[in-house]
């Protein structure tokens, strides 16, 4: 774990250094867990964006999106149950003053034991080889039971404690599994207490309680309360969804890990509405599709798994996180959530406007109920950016880092370079750019040697850069070299628009 925690270490200066990720208002020294995304991180981020926004939108003729004002209505978020029930259980330790989400400690207590697992696990893996048979060790190994047995019961009493808001249950809990500060080691607690996670403000010059607005904790509610108007303007027919990518801000306890866990984030949200009944197909079919989607980017199939929510949302009848295995171990990536028909009975309730659809097929008018899919963007980003980020030891002794970034997500897809800044072969370099531009984000370089310049396309995920050596003057070629495999090919400059566009397309990645 200490490898991977360096490891963090090393990306976010990674990310600082080349432009991706900054620290908020640094010439401020910062505001807590708030980052700016610099020129590449927005690039990337926005390619992101468009695969997510393309597979879930546009790639779905049932699948539309949206893009709804971070100001609601404050009844909004009474009718949501955001006011009364949007709170974390916190603890502080007397000793360190560190301040903890209680549940999370028990989690991380939990992992210990999972921890555990894996290792007797990758035990019997080495000892056995390929006649070990994962699922019966799991079943009958007596160290395994006994851990799984331990995590079963410690789940059993978090689900029941936090379920039913005993907080006293939750703080005995902690105490009696001896879980000690990380920061002082001491044992030293203070009570549980529920915190509200909405940041509020006023709306214009009024105060008091009649002008409290809040800022939206999901982007969720803004689909909700635009059901009807989606669903009569676009004709749309159960089922269908509705999809939007916008800012959402929550005012977290433990804000911490880089954009892991931040107080303002980004989420890529799709509520899909169905007939009554359906919704637990719907969510196995959602599941599958997203999970699909995450697979498909090529960031390794055994960085993920699926966990059940031990303690389900106010507005939830069955959910499960896609976890992603990030720097700091697996953790919470995407959210699948079955929310019933809880949201809109509740704004049907609330606004006295009624929210039905009238089912055609078979002559009856429902509420619908809703299988949601949320994915915090900034997680995206780190999952992508971590796991692409690698230090290599070359042939000549040298080291190099690269980003190998999924092509399609890259900031730049392609740097030109002339071999040398004399002899008419910038002219050249840049002719060939100008081509390549209407099509690619492009980067000309033509200061240091072509090793450095290769060195920092490498650092940014550049997956092709593009030589122009006097060669190319006498017979219209230029060198094409591979981030990955650093090989050079020689071809035409005709042939560079079709050949880049093949690898870096985001086809490669939906289809
Ligand atoms: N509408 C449902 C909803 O908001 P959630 O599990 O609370 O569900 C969905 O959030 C996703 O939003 C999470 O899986 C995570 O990727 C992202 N997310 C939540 N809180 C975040 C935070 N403080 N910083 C960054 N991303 C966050």
């Amino acid at each position: 774990m200490a490898q991977k925690e360096d490891n963090l270490k090393d990306i976010i200066s990674h990310a600082k250094e080349y432009g991706f990720v900054f620290p908020s208002s640094e010439i401020y020294d910062g505001l807590s867990a708030t980052y700016d995304y610099g020129q590449l991180g927005s690039e990337l981020k926005n390619n992101i964006k468009q695969y997510w926004w393309k597979s879930m939108v546009q790639m779905h003729e049932n699948i539309v999106g949206i893009d709804a004002a971070i100001f609601m209505h404050p009844s909004v978020w009474k009718a949501s149950g955001h006011v009364d029930a949007f709170n974390d259980p916190l603890i502080d330790n007397k000793d360190s003053k560190k301040r903890y989400r209680a549940d999370v400690l028990i989690e991380d207590h939990i992992e210990k034991y999972r921890a555990k697992i894996n290792k007797d696990v990758a035990k019997g893996l080495k000892r056995f080889g390929d006649d070990f048979n994962k699922e019966e060790f799991l079943k009958t190994n007596p160290n395994v039971l006994r851990n799984q047995a331990k995590i079963d019961e410690i789940e059993a009493r978090m689900k029941e404690t936090l379920t039913n808001e005993d907080l006293e249950g939750v703080y005995n809990l902690i105490m009696d599994l001896g879980i000690a500060c990380p920061v002082s080691g001491s044992k030293n607690w203070t009570e549980v207490r529920q915190f509200n996670l909405m940041f509020s403000t006023e709306l214009g010059s009024v105060s008091g309680e009649s002008a409290k607005i809040y800022l939206r904790p999901e982007t969720a509610q803004g689909i909700f309360v635009n059901f009807l108007n989606v669903q009569k303007s676009g004709r749309m027919k159960i089922p269908f969804g509705i999809a939007q990518i916008g800012k959402a801000f929550r005012n977290e306890i433990v804000a911490r890990q880089f954009i892991f866990r931040m107080r303002e984030f980004e989420q890529m949200e799709m509520q899909f509405f169905v007939r009554p009944g359906e919704e637990m197909k719907w969510y196995e079919y959602w599941k599958d599709q997203r999970i699909n989607w995450h697979k498909k980017i090529g960031l390794g199939e055994e960085n993920y798994r699926f966990h059940d929510h031990v303690k389900l949302a106010h507005y939830a009848n069955a959910a499960a996180d896609i976890e992603f295995n990030f720097p700091m171990g697996f953790k919470e990536l995407e959210g699948i959530h079955s929310r019933t028909d809880f949201d809109l009975k509740q704004h049907q309730e609330h606004s006295g406007k009624k929210l039905q659809y009238f089912d055609p097929e078979i002559n009856e008018n429902y509420v619908p109920y809703v299988v949601e899919t949320s994915i915090g963007l900034d997680r995206m980003f780190l999952a992508v950016l971590s796991s692409s980020y690698k230090t290599e030891q070359l042939e000549n002794g040298s080291e190099r880092s690269v980003l190998s970034l999924p092509a399609a997500l890259a900031p730049y897809k392609v740097a030109v370079m002339p071999l040398t800044r004399k002899d008419g072969l910038p002219e050249k370099a840049r002719e060939i750019l100008a081509s390549l531009k209407f099509d690619f984000n492009c980067q000309y370089d033509e200061k240091d040697s072509p090793g450095k310049r290769y060195r920092r396309q490498d650092a940014i995920g550049t997956p092709y850069c593009v030589m122009v050596d006097h060669q190319t003057l006498e017979d219209n070629t230029v060198t094409i070299r591979d981030r990955d495999t650093m090989l050079q090919e020689r071809v035409s400059i005709q042939e560079l628009n079709a050949l880049i566009g093949e690898k870096v397309s985001m086809k490669n990645l939906l289809m």
